[in-house]
Formats: C-alpha cells, structure tokens, sequence
C-alpha cells in the first residue's frame, strides 16, 4: 500500500502544486485548506505523515502540530513557512515537527525530506518489533530440544513465570535446571532485576550466612566495614539457590525466616531491612525422601514447594539427544574454527544408546571433545569415548575383563569425573563425598 500524505494549505495553487509533485512520487495525497478539517481527517485516517503551512485561516500550523502530537505522539508532521517567520518554524521543531521547508518550495526539497521521514519511521519501527522478538526469544531460545518432555516444560514456564511463586526444580546433574531457572527470572516482571545464583554447597557454611544476609561494621572479627548480602543485591529479582538439599540446618532455619516475612537482617545489624525476592530452587536429590527422614525441613519444602518443575533425564527423552548434538556441534565447530558438519551414522547410533547418566553436559562436553580430535569434517564413533561404545556404565561385564569392586570404583570415577559433579559422582557410587575425595588420595587420581 502506498504512503498516506495530507497536505494542509490554504494557497490554493500552491497546495495543487504540492499534490501534484507529490502524487507523482508515488504517495496517495489528499489536501485541505484548514487546521479545522485537518484535525477531522486526521481523526478517521492515519496519515503517514502531515504538511502543514504555518499561516492559516483560523487555527494556526504550530497549533495544529501541537494538537496532533497531543493526541498522536508518533504523527510525523512538516512544516511549511515563509522565510518572515523562521524563528516560528524553528519553534515548531521544539514542538514536535519533523522539519521545516521554506517557501518558495523547492520540489526536489520537500521530496527528499518526506522521503527520509518515511524511511526513518519504517526503521525504527523495524526495530521495536526486532527488539520485540529478541526479548521474546530470550533464552527460550537457548532450551534445545523437541521431545514433549522438554515443549511442555517450556510452556509451564511461560505460564508460571510472571508470578511471584517460589519454584523447585528437580532433575539429574546436567539436565538443565539453571538453564530453565534463568528462563524463568528472563521472562518474569522481574528480567531487569537481578538473577542472583547461590550453589549452597560450593560455600561453606560459615561464610554462607554472613554471604546470603550480609553484615555490619565490627559484627565479626574481621569485619572492618559493612557489606550488603546476597539477598539484598537481589531486591526486586530473583535469587535462585543452587543444591537447596546442601542447606544445613541452621540456614534452613534462616532461610524460613526470609520466605515467611520476607525480612533479611545483617550479621551484627538490629534493624530487618525489608526484601522483595522471587526464590527459585534446585536440587538433584530426593528432597521429599529427605523431608521424610528429617534432613531437610517440611516447612521450608512447602514454601519452596509453590511450583515444582521436574527436569526429565536425557535417556527419557531419546529424540532430543540428536538435535541437541547437532546444537553442540555447531556451537564447538563455530567457537574452535573448524567445519565438522555431520556426525556418521555409526557414531549417532552410539549416542542413541547411552544412558547418559551426565545427561545434556555430558553430551555437551563430549561433543566439544569430539570437534576437538575430528580430523575431517564428520564426527566418528573413534571420536568418541570409550565409554560410549561399552553401553551402560551401570552395568558391569560389558567389559573386556572382570573388575573387582574397587577396580570398577576407580573405573568410573575416571570415567565420569570430567562430566558430572562430585555430589553426583558420589551418589552414583553410593558413598560421600568425603569418602570419594579419601578414595581419590588413596589412588592417586587427580581431577
Ligand atoms: N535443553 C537444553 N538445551 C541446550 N542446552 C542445555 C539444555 N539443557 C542443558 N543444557 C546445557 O547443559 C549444561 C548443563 O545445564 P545446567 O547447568 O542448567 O544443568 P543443571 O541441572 O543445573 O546441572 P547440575 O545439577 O549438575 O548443576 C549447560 O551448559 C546448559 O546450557
Ligand atoms: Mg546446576
């Protein structure tokens, strides 16, 4: 469709002529010769955009300008002025206009700035509906994945994000739970606020409370000056708690506090400062089982417990292990600067089959390794580990020799120490932390 012009003028030739010229390039110009009629037009069409000369019978140019930009801010108008009232014309910038011409018009003149005025409207139009999508696509973007585990996870996400419930995520190591946290803060009233992770467990314990709640002046030895806590540089955001099952008991206490009347008080401090905090959680335990044994506290689960969103396994959701290799693979073959393309058949079966007990880290990680040593542009079985072509780790004898049981300890803790977490490697072993990091020493197996 062609543009809209409306040109207002009451020299009679000169409005004919503007019509003429303008028509000729292409626009679809209708004229009147009054501010009055004008404003009624305006009201029924949406004028591209608006000539008007200053000098008029009845209500002026400059108040018409006004009265448009009133009612439509984005209404482009021009104005037309003779050179006796310049300094008017100057005005009407202030006021609004998007330029000035001086008579006698110049036709070249008043094409060309209608012309840029029109292109500078469609660009930034252009750009609000760029940004628009940007922001709508913001990390959604980034959660891969086809199966229906993984769309309508990301639909409860868009349902729940916009509220101030607090939201557990439970899954497996790697399965994404920080990705779909971070999803969740992004597409929240709250994205331009803060996105404070706290992993409970990285932090020792008793750094934890004075990192979470902050402290004052001399409330410890040690504490030469004040400092904010974590839960207060999250204001208006959310704090995502990382291993939530780490939390001592102490702090669960504390955190309680916090949940129930959303007050924090610093170490050494009297005063409770007031805190707006969305809490979004996450653990790769049985929480529930904890709760039961009296390891984690039930009032504290409830309130963390508004909204649980389960993270699925890797080796539950079979048809996304191909697209998010192939995500992988353009993302490593991009950032390493080499052009693996395709991953053979042979090597896809190999993915298909493990049971990715690291699930989308560990893909991701052996399919950074794989770009790494492909020597052409497909990725081979030979690229990939040997774990992969054993079939389950869980279950022995796929091996070529029998292990003992510490043989086979030692084994997997070589094998999956690169691509899951200690807490995870612990319990897949089934012994401690503690007892993985003696194991370790005894044996000499570095990190
Ligand atoms: N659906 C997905 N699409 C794309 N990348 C993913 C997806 N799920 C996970 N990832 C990637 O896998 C890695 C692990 O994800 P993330 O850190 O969110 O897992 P996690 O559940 O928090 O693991 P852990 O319990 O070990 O902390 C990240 O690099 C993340 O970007
Ligand atoms: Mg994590």
């Amino acid at each position: 469709m062609n543009e809209r012009l409306l040109i207002v003028e009451d020299e009679e030739t000169l409005g004919e002529s503007l019509k003429r010229v303008l028509t000729k390039d292409g626009y679809e110009v209708d004229a009147v010769n009054s501010a009055e009629s004008a404003l009624k037009r305006a009201e029924g069409i949406a004028y591209d955009l608006i000539i008007t000369d200053i000098i008029l019978p009845g209500i002026d140019g400059i108040e018409l300008l006004r009265r448009l930009k009133m009612k439509f801010p984005e209404q482009i108008v021009i104005i037309i002025t003779a050179y006796a009232s310049i300094e008017t014309a100057v005005g009407s910038l202030r006021a609004g206009a998007y330029d000035y011409v001086i008579k006698p018009i110049i036709h070249e003149e008043i094409k060309r700035i209608v012309g840029n005025a029109l292109r500078e409207r469609a660009l930034l139009a252009e750009n609000v509906i760029l940004r628009k999508q940007v922001e709508e696509r913001y990390d959604f973007e980034k959660i891969v994945g086809e199966s229906r585990a993984i769309t309508s996870l990301i639909d409860e996400v868009k349902k729940i994000s916009n509220s101030r419930s607090n939201v557990l995520l439970l899954g497996e190591t790697g399965t994404g739970k920080e990705l779909i946290a971070r999803a969740v803060h992004y597409n929240s009233t709250r994205e331009d606020k803060p996105f404070v992770p706290i992993n409970c467990s990285a932090i020792p314990e008793n750094l934890l409370e004075s990192e979470l709640f902050g402290y004052t002046k001399g409330a410890f030895t040690g504490a030469t000056v004040s400092k904010r806590g974590l839960f207060e540089e999250a204001n208006g955001g959310s704090v995502f708690l990382d291993e939530i099952g780490e939390l001592s008991q102490q702090l669960q206490a504390k955190l309680l506090r916090v949940m129930d009347d959303y007050e924090i008080r610093p170490l050494g401090g009297l005063q409770a400062r007031k805190v707006d905090i969305r809490f979004i959680a996450a653990t790769n335990r049985d929480i529930a089982k904890n709760v039961q044994e009296g390891l984690f506290r039930e009032d504290l689960f409830y309130r963390i417990n508004v909204v649980t969103l389960r993270l699925p396994p890797l080796r539950e959701r079979k048809e996304d292990i191909v697209i998010l290799a192939r995500h992988f693979l353009e993302k490593y073959s991009q950032e390493l600067g080499k052009p693996v393309r395709f991953i053979d058949a042979s090597a896809v079966d190999l993915l298909l089959d493990y049971q990715w007990p690291g699930n989308v880290r560990e893909l991701q990680n052996i399919i950074e390794r794989a770009v790494l040593i492909a020597d052409s542009n497909t990725i081979f079985p030979e690229h990939l580990p040997e774990d992969l072509k054993k079939g389950h780790p869980y279950l022995p004898g796929t091996s070529d020799k029998p292990l003992s049981i510490e043989n086979y300890t030692k084994t997997l803790i070589l094998q999956y120490q690169g691509s899951c977490t200690e807490q995870h490697l612990a319990e897949m072993l089934g012994i401690t932390r503690k007892a993985l990091w003696e194991k370790r020493k005894k044996w000499g197996l570095k990190k």
